[in-house]
């Protein structure tokens, strides 16, 4: 049975990662980052899925400000919404809807060219595009697998934001695609049932998971960890968005 709890406390906007963000939630991306960085050695574009198991984790956050920090860090990086069904990127980055993957999939604007996508800070864009009727067989297509092999050749990193594992086959149908993925838990919404049937998902499909990031953390409960200088990060707790992102 899906879990009734819900994250209707958490803010409605998405807190986007910039210089002005607390230390705290500055220093967990730049450790998400390093994390990742150590555990995909060697040259090439590295794809990176995030997922979760339920709706309402914070992968669209995690995506975006993932995206933010590698860009921060002078890579090359493009977003890409891979969420076909309840897109958000475009929204919380303030793009206009417009034509995006799904567009480029079908080929609906081959005459015209190429979907050019936005830019954010440094990070490249593509949205999701047009929501079409089935994302499932158009993720899972041939031109997908083409497009992701053509766009790997210009980035450093793309970051792919998804739908939840435990509600949908996208991201595991994805997963073949990426170098690794990272698998968001929100403390208080998604419970160790969840979570164990959306690794198990993932793993049958041959995908690599990378690690997970905590994401809703109760900072304050988990102080113990502070160092003297005023912050600190264990495996369990990396400061805050609001309340809280963990890396692990
Ligand atoms: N650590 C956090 N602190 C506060 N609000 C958060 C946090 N992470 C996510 N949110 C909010 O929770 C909601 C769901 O997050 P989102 O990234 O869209 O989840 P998902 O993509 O997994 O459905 C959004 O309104 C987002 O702003
Ligand atoms: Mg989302």
């Amino acid at each position: 049975m899906r879990s009734k709890k819900t994250n209707k406390n958490y803010d409605k906007k998405i807190q986007l990662l910039n210089a002005d963000s607390p230390f705290s939630v500055q220093e967990s991306y730049k450790a998400l980052r390093t994390n990742l960085i150590f555990s995909m050695p060697g040259d090439g574009c590295k794809i990176i899925i995030v997922t979760s198991s339920l709706r309402g984790e914070g992968k669209s956050t995690t995506a975006i400000n993932l995206a933010l920090s590698f860009a921060q860090n002078q890579s090359k990086v493009l977003l890409l919404d891979c969420d076909l069904r309840l897109p958000v990127v475009a929204k919380k980055l303030g793009f206009k809807d417009g034509a995006g993957l799904s567009d480029l999939l079908v080929g609906v604007n081959s005459a015209a060219g190429e979907v050019q996508g936005h830019r954010y800070q440094n990070v490249h864009v593509l949205p999701a595009g047009t929501i079409p009727p089935n994302p499932t067989e158009l993720l899972g297509s041939p031109q997908m697998a083409n497009l992701l092999e053509r766009l790997s050749k210009g980035y450093d990193y793309i970051i792919i934001d998804t739908p939840p594992v435990n509600e949908v086959a996208d991201a595991v149908i994805l997963s073949k695609h990426a170098t690794g993925i990272v698998l968001v838990v929100r403390q208080n919404l998604s419970d160790s049932v969840e979570v164990t049937e959306a690794l198990k998902k993932l793993e049958f499909a041959g995908a690599k998971i990378l690690g997970f990031v905590l994401n809703g953390v109760d900072s304050i409960k988990n102080r113990r960890y502070k160092s003297k200088y005023g912050y600190g990060y264990s495996r369990s707790e990396a400061g805050t968005m609001s309340d809280g992102t963990g890396v692990d």
